[in-house]
Formats: C-alpha cells, structure tokens, sequence
C-alpha cells in the first residue's frame, strides 16, 4: 500500500446539476480516492463514452443517478493498479486491468479511479488500454442481447440464424457484428454509406445504406427473414420490423424507454404474437462476460474500432461528439 497517493489531487472532469451538456462539464482538482477493502486504486489509462453517460447527465433515471453531485461520469475504464484493499485477492500493484465502475457513482473521467475487485478484469499485454476500455457497456451489451435475449451460441453449434444489427457502425453494433459470426448466423447489417466497407469488414454478410429506400425498409438483399434484430438504434417502427422477420422472428430492442417500444411489448404480450420485441432494459455486467471478450480482443477474434481519442484536457470534445450519435465505434478519453 504506497502511500505517495495519499493527499494527493487529480485532475477530473465532473458535472454539478442535471443538464447542460458538454458546455456542463468541469475540470476541477480533487483528492485522490481511497479505495475500501473490496477495491483496487487505478491509474487510468483510457476510459470510453457511452451514449448512457450523457443521457445520466440528461437526468433519464434522475433522482437515483446520479447519486451525488458533483458527480464524475463514465463507467468503462482501463487502467493499472496502483493500491489494493485489504480483502483483495485476485489482484495486485502494477495489474493492467479493465473494469466497470457504478454507473451511480461514477468515476471514470479522472486521473485515477477506485474499482470493485469483482468487477475488474485482468488485461494481458495483448489487448491496449483504450481497446479494453471501449468493451464493457458496448459489448457486453451485444454479448447479452446475442446470447441471453436472441438466444444464439457463439460456439457455432447452434442451429442457423439469420440476424440483423441496426446502427452496426456504432459502439454496440460494431461488437454485435464481431460475436454475431461467432455463432452459425447470417448477419445483414445497416450502417450509414461511410461505413459499409468497416462493417462488411468485421464480418457482415450483407450490408445495407439506412439512408436508402431499401435500407429504410430493412430488406435483406438476398431475401432473407430475421430470426432477431439486434437493434442498436431507434426511431424505427414495429411496422417496419415486421414484414422482415421470421415467423418466431424478435426484435431485441436495447434502446427501449419510449412509449412506441412500450405499447408495442405490451401489445404482443398480449395477443400471444410469436413475432415479439424484446426490450433490452439493462445491460447485467458481469465480469465473467467482461473476461471472455477480453480473451476474444487477445485471440484476435474481436477488435474495437475507435472513433476518436481525447485528452483529458478536452474531454468534452468527445462527449460533445457521443452525444452527436454518429460516432464509428468507440469515443476514448485519455488522461
Ligand atoms: N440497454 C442497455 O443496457 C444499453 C447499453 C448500451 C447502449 N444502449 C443504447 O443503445 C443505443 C446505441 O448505443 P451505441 O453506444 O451503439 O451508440 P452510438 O455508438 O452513439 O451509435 C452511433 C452510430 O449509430 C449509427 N446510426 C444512427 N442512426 C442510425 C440508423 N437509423 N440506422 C443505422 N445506423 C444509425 C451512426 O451512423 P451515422 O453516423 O452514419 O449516422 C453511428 O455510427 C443508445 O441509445 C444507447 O443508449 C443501451
């Protein structure tokens, strides 16, 4: 237990009241937290944005999140373990780690941060700190709604699917695309022109321009009827879903808090619909998950594109940016 970060200050970037956007976030100078016994100190290395970030900011699921003000956000972090608490076990000083902080506290946007040993994954020298930083909301989002909500093995030995991703150029769908063709899928994807190239990269088997009629209407090229959507964005209504699923076809909704997505679960629900959506309402992070995309990142079967990097210094250039909504990939912030 080093004592040189004791008393210390770091640098931090933090809001003070619900609202105002990036033009709402400061820099400020405050202690250095002391991790409890349960926690690890971290120097961080890179921290990625989610659009959830902001939309805490924007008061979604005010008054419990934020806990307290001022409150430091962001949740993804990579970074290198400087102190231990007295009941960590599996970690120690000088691990390269990525981890989850609490999304009602927050933390991330700092020079240092303390985790929770269970949710704190050990990085092998492989996987970079911003690569490891862009996975946990985002791909374990993808991980939950493939696996858990779509109900596909990402061994291949589950029978053949045929998938599509919405938005597959964003932080979720880009990783959807990745775990997607681990498992006996066909994937169609759409994305904007920019990106068609990047997402046939990672592994689509169609892609489609969301711009086009065609893309619009979320036709499949070769024909094909979706066994589920992994649908990354939102703004698309169920009658355009629906004329392109399966006869047990779903729609994995992971954007689902507006009253269209509501009505529509419920209206399914209710007239036993074998063609359903899904609402994906929280994503269950666990680090087990978190472990296992890691390992996939080390194997070289999934990558993060990153969309952009920020210094701390200007780390509402990138928040600015996340809630633009067109970022490629992941946005990164680094101190
Ligand atoms: N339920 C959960 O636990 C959970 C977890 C994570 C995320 N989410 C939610 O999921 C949504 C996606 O998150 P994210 O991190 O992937 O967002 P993101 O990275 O900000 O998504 C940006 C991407 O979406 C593309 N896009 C925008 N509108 C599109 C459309 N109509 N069709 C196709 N592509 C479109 C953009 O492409 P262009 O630039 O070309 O427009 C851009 O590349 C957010 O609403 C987020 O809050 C929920």
């Amino acid at each position: 237990m080093a004592a040189s970060t004791t008393s210390r200050l770091m640098k931090a970037v933090l809001y003070e009241a619900y609202g105002g956007g990036s033009a709402a976030l400061k820099h400020a100078e405050i202690p250095i937290p002391r991790p409890k016994d349960d926690e690890v100190l971290l120097k961080v290395e890179a921290v990625s944005l989610n659009p959830f970030d902001w939309k805490i900011q924007n008061g979604v699921i005010r008054p419990f999140y934020p806990r307290n003000f001022p409150h430091i956000p962001c949740t993804d972090v990579a970074g290198e373990v400087l102190k231990v608490g007295e009941g960590v076990k599996s970690l120690k000083v000088g691990d390269k780690v990525v981890t989850f902080l609490n999304h009602a506290t927050g933390g991330g946007l700092a020079e240092y941060a303390v985790a929770k040993e269970v949710s704190t994954v050990y990085r092998p020298p492989e996987v970079t700190a911003a690569d490891s930083a862009a996975l946990p909301v985002a791909a374990l989002t993808a991980h939950q709604a493939l696996t858990q909500a779509a109900g596909i093995k990402l061994d291949r030995n589950g029978p053949q699917s045929n998938i599509l991703i919405t938005a597959a150029s964003g932080g979720v769908g880009h990783y959807a695309v990745q775990l997607a063709k681990l498992g006996n899928t066909h994937v169609t994807a759409t994305c904007g022109a920019r990106n068609i190239e990047l997402v046939k990269s990672l592994g689509a088997d169609e892609v489609i321009d969301y711009k086009t009629s065609e893309g619009a209407a979320l036709k499949s090229p070769s024909g094909k009827k979706y066994d589920a959507v992994i649908h990354c964005t939102t703004g698309i209504p169920w009658s355009v879903f629906e004329p392109n699923l399966s006869s047990n076809g779903k729609v994995i909704d992971i954007t689902p808090a507006n009253a269209s997505a509501v009505l529509t679960f419920i209206f399914k629900k209710l007239t036993f619909s074998k063609k359903k959506l899904v609402p994906l309402w929280w994503t269950s992070l666990k680090s087990e998950n978190l472990r296992y995309v890691v390992n996939l990142m080390k194997e070289g079967k999934v990558k993060s594109v990153i969309d952009s990097r920020h210094p701390l210094s200007k780390a509402e250039e990138g928040w600015a940016k996340c809630m633009d909504g067109h970022a490629t990939g992941k946005i990164i912030v680094e101190p």
